[in-house]
């Protein structure tokens, strides 16, 4: 046999081996070039892990098992006393010390498919910015860039996309001259993915000749930093802290030094920032304890029971919600990704996969037929020591753009972003105009390369000789 028929023959013998050989259907109607790259897919899958999964997830399905005896987690809280203020202020000293000596990379998950939003195109190139249009991409770049300017370091800036989106990304970020970063700052790098299967088990195909494929989900970062040499570039580096973040969210400071400093000075190895929730049934995970280790349930899976309990004063027994920030070690995503098997447990997500039918004609179905299986990275907390969670001002950190319309969406984000601006301002000592249910009258935005808070701000004001808001204003790079 030549190596290519030995290797067909393997192949095969593991798909049959796996009760999977339907996928060969078509085998006899493709063309050589085609059955090549179908073997080439085939010799991607993993066969031992998805046999453990469809046994777990399809075929002996087991109602889903919470981590038992669910309590509130610990977190630290908004300051309230001066002690808190204090406590925050040598955080961020810490945190600053650490910036400083350039232990700190930003990480950005962004290989998500944006199904909710309903744009065509990577979630990132999204344009949120309410005056200016910036997109998401470049709202954490001027972030990066001003943090950068304030520690005088290089802050380098991981990104996650997956196979679905990763020419898109880099050709976004190189039609934009990478928002005047340094492009050797910018990494990118691709998620695994998964096969899905249908709800007796089998591999779904695409076409006669592909699988259906889905990425394995924002943990699969955890595998991917280590698999595409991210995390020994970051090690070359000297990175020590990872800070994480998803790409929905344009209020994200990409890199926070009390969050930092907190982490470090706890010996974190992953922590996390949280909000109260808005409601009891936000659409946002809720951070628990069970047994001491901390975990966050997300909100499809806390029972209404607990998400609906209240304390005897009347506030939620469970009120933290995850906002999906969190400070990683890099030793932590070292050890999580050394072993054999993956750390992270993967869950089963009903989904609506297309098909081609027994005849091999394209199939949209109109309801999920299929099941995909993905990591969640909150998944990692009940394996980390000393998990700090912080409480965090929502206004000012989390306005997440997901769904068109609604709670969530475009509108949402850039009312948010407006008002942070218009704080800013008032807190500066300029009136901000307001209509009569007291939002302001004008859309407001700055760009962190002007400003990152009202301090900083109040200065440029005075150097510019702003003093009152009479129409849509941008206050960006070239005004300072
Ligand atoms: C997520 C969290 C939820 C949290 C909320 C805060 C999950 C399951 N839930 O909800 O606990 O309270 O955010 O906003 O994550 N991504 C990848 N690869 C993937 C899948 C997703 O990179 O395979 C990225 C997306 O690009 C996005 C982020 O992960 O940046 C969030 O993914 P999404 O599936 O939209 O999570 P949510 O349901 O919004």
């Amino acid at each position: 046999m030549t190596p290519a028929a030995q290797d067909e023959h393997a192949i095969r013998r593991r798909v049959a081996d796996a009760g999977q050989d339907h996928v060969f259907r078509f085998w006899n109607e493709l063309p050589e070039d085609s059955r090549r790259q179908f073997l080439e897919q085939l010799a991607e899958v993993d066969f031992e892990e998805l046999g453990e999964l469809i046994a777990e997830h399809v075929t002996n399905r087991r109602p889903i098992a919470l981590p038992p005896d669910l309590e509130p987690a610990p977190y630290i809280a908004l300051p309230v006393t001066e002690d808190d203020q204090r406590r925050r202020e040598r955080a961020r000293q810490i945190g600053e010390e650490i910036l400083a000596s350039n232990k700190v990379a930003a990480f950005t998950v962004a290989g998500g498919q944006g199904t909710r939003l309903g744009y065509d195109g990577p979630k990132g190139a999204f344009t949120v910015g309410p005056v200016s249009g910036r997109p998401l991409f470049q709202i954490f770049a001027e972030s990066l860039g001003a943090a950068r300017r304030a520690y005088g370091v290089s802050i380098p800036w991981y990104i996650m996309t997956s196979r679905a989106n990763d020419r898109e990304t880099r050709d976004f970020f190189d039609a934009h001259n990478c928002f005047n970063l340094a492009r050797t700052e910018i990494k990118f790098f691709t998620q695994g993915m998964m096969p899905a299967v249908d709800k007796q088990g089998k591999l779904i195909l695409a076409r006669k000749d592909s699988l259906a494929w889905s990425p394995d989900g924002h943990g699969g970062s955890i595998r991917a930093l280590a698999r595409s040499g991210m995390l020994a570039d970051m090690a070359a580096r000297g990175i020590e802290y990872i800070s994480y973040f998803q790409v929905d969210n344009p209020l994200v400071p990409p890199v926070d030094p009390v969050f930092i400093g907190f982490h470090a000075e706890a010996r974190s190895d992953m922590s996390s920032k949280m909000a109260r929730k808005r409601d009891p049934k936000e659409k946002i995970g809720a951070f628990c304890l069970s047994h001491g280790r901390l975990h966050v349930i997300e909100y499809s899976d806390l029972p209404d029971t607990l998400a609906m309990a209240r304390n005897p004063d009347g506030g939620l027994k469970f009120p933290a919600g995850s906002i999906a920030i969190h400070i990683l070690s890099r030793s932590f995503v070292e050890r999580l990704g050394s072993g054999k098997r993956f750390a992270l447990p993967f869950h089963r997500a009903e989904k609506k996969i297309a098909y081609v039918d027994e005849k091999g004609n394209p199939q949209t179905p109109s309801q999920p037929n299929g099941i995909k299986f993905e990591t969640f990275v909150f998944d990692a907390l009940p394996m980390a020591e000393r998990p700090v969670v912080l409480e965090i001002e929502r206004q000012h950190e989390f306005s997440p753009v997901k769904n068109a319309t609604g709670e969530d969406s475009p509108d949402m984000a850039r009312r948010d972003m407006i008002r942070m601006a218009a704080e800013w301002f008032e807190q500066a000592g300029v009136p901000v105009p307001r209509d009569a249910g007291g939002e302001p009258k004008f859309k407001i935005e700055i760009s962190p390369l002007a400003a990152r808070n009202a301090e900083e701000l109040k200065a440029l004001i005075a150097r510019q000789g702003i003093r009152g808001i009479g129409g849509d204003l941008y206050i960006g790079p070239e005004d300072v």
